[in-house]
């Protein structure tokens, strides 16, 4: 269940909170932050609170602050806090009487409005809305709003202050060398914060009503004191435009003060117009609606969407996306395998340029991530399994208290998971074949697959037993079962990327000549072939189990998992048992195999499929929030649509939910994608594999009919499917069709079909007739 009130009104939904719940602070600060895909504002209310944790955070914006920590995004100075003092009270919620509060956010346009009334001491009631917003115009602005009305009782005066402050730090560590702070033209504050590689600069202007305001320096700070005067019955306002940017999109300071008294002159409503135009455009390709959903349903995906949109970091290669996206602290604003296997599907389907940006992203890290291959005596490039700016390993290595030893365990990941190294490659691929992009491949898609196959064999070891090439002692998927031998996931994707290489290696002599040789592609060609060939891939077994590893089956099962499948407390199993103790068990933290039979769903056999997906998720407690939405979209796929709908009902609430204690340090970006893939993937059953789109729908009970886009192959396709028909419409947008274009291939039911301008397919008993 959702736990805020939902709200459908003419300009979205709402979600909103209407008690002041300190407790869950952290959290609502999560969900409601304002991202843009430049920065992440976390929606703390303005007033001063005890509980929160304030957040800005502007993407790509790292530091390493000392020899032993690891790369960290920079939590930044903060600009939403304001004191307000009020007939010589000063106004904190959390000393207050309160006498209505609403936190609310609306999920379209990330408009954050909290309103707080209460009575001074006076007698004098007020109410105090603030109102802000992360602009998509103009991506470098944050707006907020102040307005301070007088409800019952007489006028008040007083002051609120408001400024630049610096002294955030990441949980206690202060990245910024040095702030500079200083005032211009009796006016705009600036304050640039100056960390080891890159330079911070904000700059902040204001109006009201109130004429020249007191600006004050202060250590690491610069704030400006207004006077407020409220009328009897009547309202003082307060507008604040911000200015943020990192020293490489570093504008001259006077376009920026024209930015910001452009801004002044306008006012907030026409400010916030053109950031929902943009908004606007963003959601007619990206909505999608479903007949049948209940309002808690349509806000959840539309609730993952808006995030999706806002960790994106438009129209930059430099930085990827987080596992918090811009939200939190949370994983050190690194970048895991998350985003190219969950998130960049939304965006490959939707915004294909914004795909070819984050695989862009991870091309800059080659250079990275061959040093870290030849920091471990391999060949290639072996991506870090976290990654910040560049492609070095960022994973800490030590994390999380062993119940026995009393100290931290050692962090293996950032050593042994070496699928994400794999993982790259098939989004790559999956970019390729969705947009056909050759100057993509040219530019950067042939090299990361070329040294990725490189790091692949290199990595693995001719077993004489079985006379082929077998990977031991890595991590997969399952963070739960380390040092293992052969899994499967890994394996298979290893071989995957391989024989991709080995199959590529012809074409790229004969369009990037250049390249072939400078790779020396020649000589390493046969090493693919004969590592395709001969690498050893656990098969299914006699009850037809893809084991996981090759120990994983031997293993004793965890006999109350269910205790930990159901609890509240995420890796509870930890506060139980060690690492070495779980290692041992037939214990899933989350999908592993299960991965495996998602991104190749024509692998195996469909009663191979069913049966794995059944065994191993009655193995998974689900401890990662990657797992419920990998499960919901396996379980469509076999049809166990009871199952299906438990695990996306779980994942639709991942960050939304009444569990205060999760959430805190930044949203779930990989889950929220997940809630894309599994209605796209799983519920619609799309699936583009050989340039046929291929269209299995298997929508849950109550929804009647999902209608969305999705590009492929510079086409803007408008899709319409329920259970038993489904219509497809090429919308034409967005392109000028080359004189040859061949219709695009669809399949449903085993009938391919030609989609023209438009397709209309009907499913009786999965027979299909055409009627259009
Ligand atoms: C999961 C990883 C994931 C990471 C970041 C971990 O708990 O096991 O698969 O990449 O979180 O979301």
């Amino acid at each position: 269940m959702i736990y805020y009130d939902i709200e459908k009104k003419e300009d979205g939904i709402w979600l909103a909170q209407r008690e002041y719940q300190p407790r869950f602070h952290l959290k609502t600060e999560s969900v409601f932050a304002q991202c843009n895909g430049y920065f992440g504002v976390r929606g703390a209310g303005g007033l001063p609170s005890l509980n929160g944790k304030r957040g800005m955070f502007v993407a790509g914006l790292f530091n390493c602050a000392y020899e032993d920590e690891v790369t960290e995004l920079v939590n930044c100075p903060d600009v939403t806090e304001f004191r307000l003092i009020l007939d010589g009270e000063e106004i904190c919620p959390d000393r207050i009487m309160i006498k209505g509060y609403e936190r609310k956010f609306n999920i379209y346009t990330g408009e954050l409005v909290i309103s707080v009334r209460f009575e001074l001491k006076s007698g004098t009631e007020i109410e105090v809305i603030e109102r802000r917003f992360a602009s998509m115009e103009n991506r470098h602005l944050f707006v907020q709003s102040i307005r301070i009305s007088v409800c019952r009782g007489a006028g008040t005066s007083g002051k609120l202050i408001s400024g630049i402050d610096g002294q955030q730090t990441n949980s206690g560590v202060s990245h910024f060398q040095k702030i500079n702070c200083r005032v211009y033209d009796r006016k705009i504050m600036q304050m640039k914060g100056y960390l080891t590689e890159d330079t911070l600069s904000i700059l902040a202007e204001s109006s009201c009503e109130s004429g020249t305001p007191v600006f004050t320096l202060k250590r690491r700070s610069v704030e400006a004191s207004y006077d407020v005067t409220v009328p009897e019955g009547g309202s003082w306002e307060f507008e604040k435009y911000v200015y943020i940017h990192k020293q490489e999109d570093m504008a001259e300071l006077d376009r920026q003060k024209e930015i910001l008294k452009d801004c002044i002159s306008k006012g907030y409503a026409s400010v916030i117009s053109a950031h929902k135009e943009k908004m606007s455009k963003l959601w007619q390709q990206a909505a999608i609606r479903i007949k049948g959903a209940t309002l808690e349903e349509e806000a959840s995906i539309a609730f993952a969407q808006y995030h999706l949109i806002g960790m994106m970091p438009w129209g930059s290669s430099s930085s990827s996306i987080a596992a918090k996206g811009l939200t939190g602290e949370g994983y050190k604003g690194h970048v895991f395998w998350d985003t190219e296997i969950f998130v960049l599907p939304f965006f490959l389907y939707n915004f294909p340029e914004a795909a070819r940006q984050l695989l862009e992203f991870r091309y800059k890290g080659l250079d990275g991530a061959r040093e870290k291959a030849a920091a471990y005596g391999y060949e290639g490039a072996m991506y870090p399994w976290e990654a910040a700016v560049s492609g070095k390993e960022e994973t800490p290595l030590y994390a999380a208290l062993n119940i026995y030893t009393g100290k931290a365990n050692k962090v293996w990941s950032g050593i042994k998971e070496h699928h994400v190294t794999a993982d790259i490659v098939y989004a790559v691929w999956q970019y390729y074949s969705m947009t056909g992009d050759d100057r993509f491949m040219e530019k950067f898609g042939y090299e990361i697959i070329f040294e990725a196959a490189s790091f692949w064999v290199s990595r693995a070891e001719w077993d004489e037993v079985r006379k082929a090439y077998v990977i031991r002692d890595i991590i997969g998927p399952d963070e739960y079962t380390e040092h293992i031998d052969n899994n499967a996931y890994s394996n298979y994707m290893a071989r995957y990327c391989v024989s991709l290489a080995a199959s590529l290696a012809g074409k790229a002599e004969k369009v990037t000549p250049g390249l072939y040789h400078r790779l020396k592609v020649g000589k390493r060609r046969k090493s693919w072939e004969e590592f395709s060939e001969k690498i050893y891939l656990p098969e299914p077994n006699e009850q037809q189990i893809i084991p996981q590893d090759d120990t994983f089956l031997t293993k004793k099962c965890l006999t109350d998992i269910e205790k930990y499948k159901e609890s509240e407390v995420k890796q509870a199993v930890l506060q139980d048992y060690s690492r070495d103790e779980i290692v041992d068990m037939q214990v899933l933290k989350q999908a592993d195999t299960v991965m495996l039979l998602n991104l190749f769903p024509q692998m195996f056999s469909p009663e191979v499929v069913r049966k794995n997906v059944l065994y191993y998720e009655s193995r998974t407690i689900h401890d990662s929030s990657l797992s419920y939405c990998a499960h919901a979209q396996a379980c469509a796929a076999i049809g166990a649509m009871d199952l299906a709908w438990k695990f996306f009902e779980k994942c639709m609430v991942i960050d939304l939910d009444g569990n205060p204690n999760d959430t805190t340090d930044g949203i779930h970006a990989a889950s929220l994608g997940g809630i894309w893939t599994c209605i796209v993937f799983g519920f619609a059953g799309v699936n583009y594999e050989g340039e046929v789109l291929h269209l299995t729908p298997r929508l849950p009970e109550h929804w009647e009919e999902i209608h969305f886009h999705i590009k492929v192959r510079g086409k803007d396709i408008e899709l319409t499917l329920s259970n038993t028909k489904v219509c497809l419409k090429d919308t034409g947008a967005g392109r000028t069709p080359p004189a040859k274009e061949s219709p695009l291939k669809v399949e449903v039911g085993g009938e391919v079909y030609e989609l023209k301008d438009s397709l209309q397919v009907f499913i009786i008993e999965r027979k299909e007739g055409k009627s259009a």
